[in-house]
């Protein structure tokens, strides 16, 4: 018997990086051993902030798919598939938008602080407003019990749970676990200038990024700023290149070393980043073999075949739901 039902999910809002791999990819994986693993690309939730330019919303999932897949979720083990090719997603989040009150979506924190940061797109918008809803939906639809989640996403699961307690109140009816985040032990992956990890930044290194490309980002890479010389001691902590080299070399003696002489002004920045670059692109090659192998006619198979997987578990939710509220 497999523990838990898992369900998450990610945006296609572009292509993933190192930030993805230690903040959630590594975790999925392990987590497809002894669960029931659904893992979906929510590309209904992209629509809502893309909705005025929505042209990369369908090759962005194809190609997150790829990227997921060469990181090591295994299709065998989880049910990989894209939200909006199981319409039942779209059902059970309007049957929740019925009884989940306006006050609770406008109070979310994370709805209006989008609403007062994100420029130059219309977000007031009465879908955008029911994103909680759906992600909800997107729960309940396999019963999860747990959804592995950056700390980010703790407000929309507090009102996923909501939501389905007050269906089950209302219908007295067991169908839905209350669904309990899981945060991952890493914290946030810093970006490579020492600021928080962004696209629009283009701080970070991306699975898709050469082993040119990657050498270029390290050696660009923010170190200890007030470092002007290799022969004075240097800062390890809160050190991008060491935070790095501690997630990502698994050499740790090298590590020690590289640290002991930092400390002492004893190494030059370009050898602690060339090291730091080979240790990447031994942690990417693999990563990259996997995804060159993938051809695209594979990836849309696991997907129709995960839309056909999934599609069973929604329905069969669905239909309990249509019997708490009589339509069938
Ligand atoms: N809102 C999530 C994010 O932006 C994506 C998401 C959609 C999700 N539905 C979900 C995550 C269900 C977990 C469970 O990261």
């Amino acid at each position: 018997m497999k523990k838990n039902t898992i369900l998450s999910g990610m945006r296609p809002t572009g292509r993933l990086h190192l930030g993805h791999v230690v903040g959630a990819l590594n975790n999925w994986r392990d987590m497809q051993e002894d669960n029931s693993c659904f893992f979906m690309v929510a590309d209904w939730h992209a629509l809502m902030g893309e909705y005025e330019k929505p042209s990369d919303i369908k090759n962005n999932s194809i190609e997150m798919v790829k990227d997921w897949i060469s990181c090591g979720i295994d299709p065998e083990k989880s049910v990989i598939f894209i939200q909006s090719m199981v319409p039942e997603h779209l059902e059970l989040a309007m049957v929740f938008s019925i009884l989940t009150p306006l006050g609770w979506l406008e109070r979310c924190t994370t709805y209006k602080e989008q609403l007062r940061e994100v420029k130059g797109r219309m977000l007031a918008t009465y879908g955008f407003l029911g994103y909680p809803v759906l992600q909800a939906a997107d729960i309940a639809l396999y019963r999860g019990d747990l959804v592995p989640v950056g700390v980010d996403q703790l407000p929309h699961l507090e009102l996923a749970r909501e939501i389905i307690r007050r269906f089950s109140g209302l219908y007295k009816k067991d169908i839905f676990p209350e669904p309990k985040p899981m945060l991952t032990k890493v914290s946030k992956l810093v970006g490579l200038d020492n600021r928080k990890m962004s696209k629009s930044y283009g701080n970070f290194i991306a699975l898709s990024d050469t082993a040119e490309i990657v050498k270029k980002k390290v050696f660009s890479m923010y170190t200890d700023p007030d470092r002007v010389r290799a022969d004075i001691p240097g800062k390890v902590e809160g050190n991008p290149v060491f935070i790095y080299h501690d997630i990502f070399n698994p050499d740790k003696e090298e590590i020690d070393d590289l640290k002991k002489r930092y400390k002492a002004g004893k190494v030059g920045d370009v050898e602690v980043k060339q090291k730091l670059t080979d240790a990447l692109n031994t942690f990417l090659d693999p990563i990259r073999k996997k995804r060159e192998s993938l051809s695209d006619k594979e990836v849309l198979d696991i997907i129709e075949q995960g839309a056909v997987r999934a599609g069973k578990v929604a329905k069969e939710t669905m239909s309990k739901v249509k019997k708490c509220l009589h339509q069938m």
